[in-house]
């Protein structure tokens, strides 16, 4: 995001008109948006929870990258709350004909599309779009390069809050490839705003991040150091679509020797310590399978938490555009 996109992202009255990124996210607003997400969780067996908030509305998932949870969850999000849901198929769309970002956005708002979810591989790509639209159209951020997944930000914190609300008293371990994740950089911002107790970051050396990137974190490349004591522990994928030169990257066996998350390492960590995974999992890679379906996982929870958080999002903005 350029500083200039902070303005891009609410209106004059303060409203979120755009989500790019909760790197200027407060506690407030954090907190309003999980308990309204957890205002559309319901027990399990349950009916999901539903309403008409965006009635008469269309929303667009528009993913130029593959994915299974934030797209699908956008999708249900949507259709929850009463809106008409169109999901863009990349691979046969006329982007694939050379047809520009920018001609694609302007063809769907021409149809009326007016919430855009957005995934792309590149940097800047939900800014530029959320530049280009017309006035009564939202941009949502689905997953932007290694630099930002607010949604996946904000049900991540909503996970550890139903762990531990006190998130002053909280030690949050993030290991993995933190210098490509979107999901560490949208976390550490929302832990941040939250005056989260200790944010630690655990790669091996080739994938430490620049720290100017994580302000207050603590990071490290000795997954011991990491783990001891913690309250959270988050397993992260090594993103090697992202990397361009993999040399120095453990294989498998050592990865998973050091840096895998597992029933062994797990003992340096609090006893009561959840684990979380924003998934895709490679199991036996960052994290042991058993230690994934066990009781100390709540990776299950995370995926259910993605809709209520979806939901949420989409109904504030809804409200918005209803006020316009
Ligand atoms: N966590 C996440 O973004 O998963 P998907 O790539 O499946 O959407």
């Amino acid at each position: 995001m350029e500083p200039d996109d902070t303005k891009l992202q609410f209106d004059d009255d303060g409203n979120l008109r755009h989500l790019l990124s909760l790197r200027d996210f407060d506690a407030t607003l954090l907190t309003r948006l999980m308990d309204e997400a957890e205002a559309y969780l319901t027990a399990p067996g349950a009916l999901p929870a539903r309403n008409h908030s965006l009635a008469g509305r269309t929303v667009g998932n528009l993913f130029f990258e593959p994915s299974t949870r934030t797209r699908a969850s956008f999708d249900l999000a949507g259709r929850r709350l009463g809106a008409d849901v169109l999901n863009l198929d990349v691979n046969t769309s006329s982007r694939k004909k050379g047809e520009s970002i920018l001609d694609t956005i302007y063809t769907l708002e021409a149809m009326q599309v007016d919430i855009m979810v957005v995934r792309d591989a590149s940097d800047g790509v939900p800014a530029y779009i959320a530049r280009h639209v017309k006035d009564h159209v939202s941009v949502l951020n689905a997953g932007e390069s290694d630099v930002s997944h607010p949604t996946q930000g904000l049900l991540d914190l909503l996970t550890m809050r139903q762990h531990n609300p006190d998130f002053g008293n909280l030690a949050v371990a993030i290991v993995g490839d933190i210098q490509h994740s979107r999901v560490a950089m949208s976390a550490s911002e929302a832990l941040r705003a939250m005056g989260v107790g200790e944010l630690r970051l655990i790669s091996p050396p080739a994938l430490i991040p620049d720290a100017s990137r994580f302000p207050g974190a603590v990071i490290v490349d000795n997954l011991a150091d990491g783990l001891r004591d913690a309250d959270v522990v988050m397993a992260l994928r090594i993103q090697r679509e992202r990397i361009g030169n993999l040399d120095g990257i453990p294989g498998i066996d050592e990865y998973f020797a050091n840096y895998g998350i597992s029933h062994e390492s797990m003992k340096l960590a609090k006893p009561d310590a959840i684990v979380m995974h924003p998934g895709p999992m490679n199991r036996g890679i960052e994290i042991e399978g058993t230690l994934a379906d066990g009781p100390r996982s709540v990776i299950a929870k995370q995926v259910t938490n993605g809709v209520a958080i979806r939901m949420a999002v989409l109904s504030r903005i809804g409200k918005m555009m209803s006020a316009q």
